[in-house]
């Protein structure tokens, strides 16, 4: 089997391509730097010369609020980019990964989201990585589209970094306690990527790991287990303005994942993270 990843430099990407090396599956991890997936004929031109069997699609553009600004590049790249994606693997017949998001669901009601539940996105980058979606299903029946939230890993930028920053130059700090969701630690997530990308168990997926937190929790859980000494105060998602709308129930039902092997507690994840960090 030969895996080509986009997005490789990215958090995600990165640890797909680490996974699939330490389970011995040929693969590429490309970027910018191999093609912009916004340019055409250079996408197809790569990845049909390279002829993968799977393509691990990462690359994204996921700058969540700046997106609400840059329109038109947040859609090339997550609309139009997936779709050279897409056109790419159905003139080679190989399997695509996407991945995709919980802000495609507009956060309403207390239930867990389910696969088969209607995306509504409220904000303009979720609406694109609903649009890849479409992208996907429109050339492919070899397809799978794996949402999940909240993302960290080693490497790259995210709430657990950012979290750590503040509470080394803080004495005190304010988080939102009304969003629930579950974090999605990037080296389990590879971890089942590469066991799903073996099957042909394809569909729509939503992947987490395990158990569901406020973004409130999440710091006060990053603060206990890296020992910082921080005060955290819950506040509400109206008394921090962000310029792109954040879902307030982000919680995605996990049933269909359990084919493969479960995503431990998030906060397993968390500790198993900063071992790994050290
Ligand atoms: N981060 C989250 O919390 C989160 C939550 C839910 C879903 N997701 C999804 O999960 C996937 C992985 O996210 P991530 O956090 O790993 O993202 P990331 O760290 O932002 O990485 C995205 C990668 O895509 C590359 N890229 C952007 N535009 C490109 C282009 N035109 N051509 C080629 N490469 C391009 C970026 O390169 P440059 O840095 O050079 O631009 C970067 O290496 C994405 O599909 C994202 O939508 C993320």
């Amino acid at each position: 089997m030969k895996v080509l990843i986009t997005g490789a430099k990215g958090q995600l990407g990165y640890d797909v391509v680490k996974r699939l090396e330490k389970s011995d599956i040929k693969c590429l991890g490309t970027d910018k730097d191999n093609f912009d997936i916004t340019e055409e004929k250079q996408t197809k031109d790569f990845i049909v010369k390279f002829n993968p069997d799977v393509v691990v699609h990462c690359a994204a553009y996921t700058a969540v609020d700046k997106a609400e600004e840059e329109k038109d590049i947040c859609y090339r790249i997550n609309v139009i980019g997936t779709s050279h994606i897409a056109q790419s693997c159905e003139k080679i017949n190989a399997k695509m990964v996407y991945i995709s998001t919980d802000y495609v669901f507009d956060g309403e009601g207390d239930k867990p989201f389910e696969t088969t539940c209607k995306p509504n996105p409220i904000n303009y980058y979720g609406r694109t990585k609903y649009e890849g979606e479409l992208e996907v299903q429109k050339y492919l029946e070899k397809f799978f589209i794996v949402r999940i939230s909240w993302v960290f890993g080693s490497h790259g930028n995210n709430f657990v970094k950012t979290m750590l920053r503040l509470g080394k130059e803080r004495k005190k700090l304010y988080v939102v306690a009304d969003q629930v969701g579950s974090p999605t630690y990037t080296y389990d997530l590879a971890k089942l990527l590469v066991e799903m990308i073996q099957t042909d168990k394809y569909g729509i997926y939503h992947v987490t790991n395990d158990g569901y937190c406020s973004w409130y929790d999440f710091a006060c859980e990053i603060f206990k287990q890296a020992d910082i000494d921080v005060k955290v105060y819950p506040i509400k998602t109206e008394d921090y303005t962000t310029k792109a709308k954040r879902p307030k129930n982000s919680r995605l039902q996990k049933d269909s994942i359990y084919d493969y092997s479960r995503l431990q507690n998030w906060d397993a994840a968390l500790s198993h993270y900063f071992k790994n960090m050290k």
